[in-house]
């Protein structure tokens, strides 16, 4: 135990908007597999981040659920770390709100994330949550005192608001908290949609060829590698100019841990028929022990249960911790429970 407070904390989350993709995992789950034996690790779902836009309730919680049999089935250890569902932890949105009254009004509105999303909400309602996302995300990192935060060049903006949200609180009440570092991914992991290969592979994508689901059959991940759109040359070369062959030379290392040099290599003059064949087998080779964990784990409700239980009261108890001395700090009168 002693030990585990030396190792770094590391903390992070993916939000239950859908299924989870081979982008999420490998552009965010495997190095969050990775990570695990070396740090005190922190791995949540994000339901309170997933509400900034319309949800069915009853699908959100049904996400939420898969969500985390995703994370175990992808390799994250209960009993390496700690994993929770965040609205079921009291202290973040309690923390939100003191870290926004912080946070400049102008800096969230100039959020690239915020930008997008508010615009795509075109002709509809835009919730104000929209806007203090980052706090709220701010709050998820600053409550568990996290070192490291594995993150997509996305999220990038957030973390560095955080940073600020945390020098700031530090300065005006005391020094408190840790001031986070992102630990965003190198070039090889951003996984692009087999349909368009110059747009991301996401959750959202209309076209049902474009994104392989990790609960994807093996013939459904067959058929789509088949049908995915490359350029009419016949070289097996990473290029700009062949972002589809790209992409698949890209997913190609992602599951197989060989260099894309290497991979070039190896399927010289192999033509785009067959590369695209053998792309699938070993993306196949890899989806589906995770897929066949994930079916076993969703019939076992009560594992899944306890899991996050221990997950929450862990997180809790952290949490509880740190909050205390918030309130000590910012001058609310003391909660007996904290
Ligand atoms: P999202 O699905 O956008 O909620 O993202 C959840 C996590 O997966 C984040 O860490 C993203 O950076 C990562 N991610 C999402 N889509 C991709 C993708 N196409 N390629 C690589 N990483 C992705
Ligand atoms: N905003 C992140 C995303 O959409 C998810 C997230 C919420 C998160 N809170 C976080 C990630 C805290 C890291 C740390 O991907």
């Amino acid at each position: 135990m002693g030990e585990k407070k030396q190792k770094p904390i590391v903390l992070t989350g993916m939000q239950p908007t859908s299924a989870i993709h081979l982008g999420n995992y490998l552009g965010a789950l495997k190095n969050w597999v990775a990570i695990q034996g070396e740090a005190d690790c922190l791995f949540f779902v994000s339901d309170m981040h997933a509400i900034t836009v319309p949800q069915d309730p009853n699908q959100l919680r049904k996400n939420s659920i898969d969500c985390t049999a995703a994370y175990l089935a992808c390799g994250l250890d209960p009993g390496n770390s700690h994993i929770f569902i965040q609205s079921q932890i009291i202290g973040h949105a309690e923390l939100a709100w003191i870290l926004g009254c912080l946070a400049p009004l102008g800096q969230l509105e100039r959020m690239t994330q915020f930008k997008d999303k508010a615009s795509r909400q075109t002709g509809e309602f835009v919730g104000a949550g929209l806007l203090y996302y980052p706090a709220l995300m701010a709050a998820d990192i600053l409550l568990y005192n996290a070192h490291l935060v594995p993150v997509g060049e996305d999220q990038r903006q957030h973390l560095e608001l955080t940073r600020d949200l945390a020098e700031k609180f530090n300065g005006i009440y005391g020094p408190l908290f840790n001031v986070p570092e992102p630990l965003i991914r190198g070039g090889c992991a951003r996984v692009m949609s087999l349909q368009n290969p110059t747009a991301k592979m996401s959750k959202s994508d209309p076209n049902s060829l474009a994104t392989v689901f990790l609960s994807d059959t093996d013939d459904q991940i067959m058929k789509k590698f088949r049908s995915a759109v490359t350029d009419s040359g016949a070289e097996i070369r990473a290029s700009d100019e062949k972002p589809g062959i790209q992409n698949l030379l890209n997913i190609l290392s992602g599951v197989c841990g060989k260099s894309i040099p290497e991979l070039e290599a190896n399927y010289a003059g192999v033509g785009y028929g067959k590369f695209k064949t053998t792309v699938a087998e070993a993306v196949i080779g890899c989806v589906r022990p995770i897929r066949e964990r994930m079916e076993t784990l969703k019939k076992d409700s009560q594992y899944l249960w306890d899991v996050l239980e221990n997950g929450r009261m862990e997180a809790q108890a952290r949490a509880n911790a740190l909050m205390a001395k918030v309130y000590g700090r910012i001058g609310f009168v003391r909660r007996a429970d904290l």
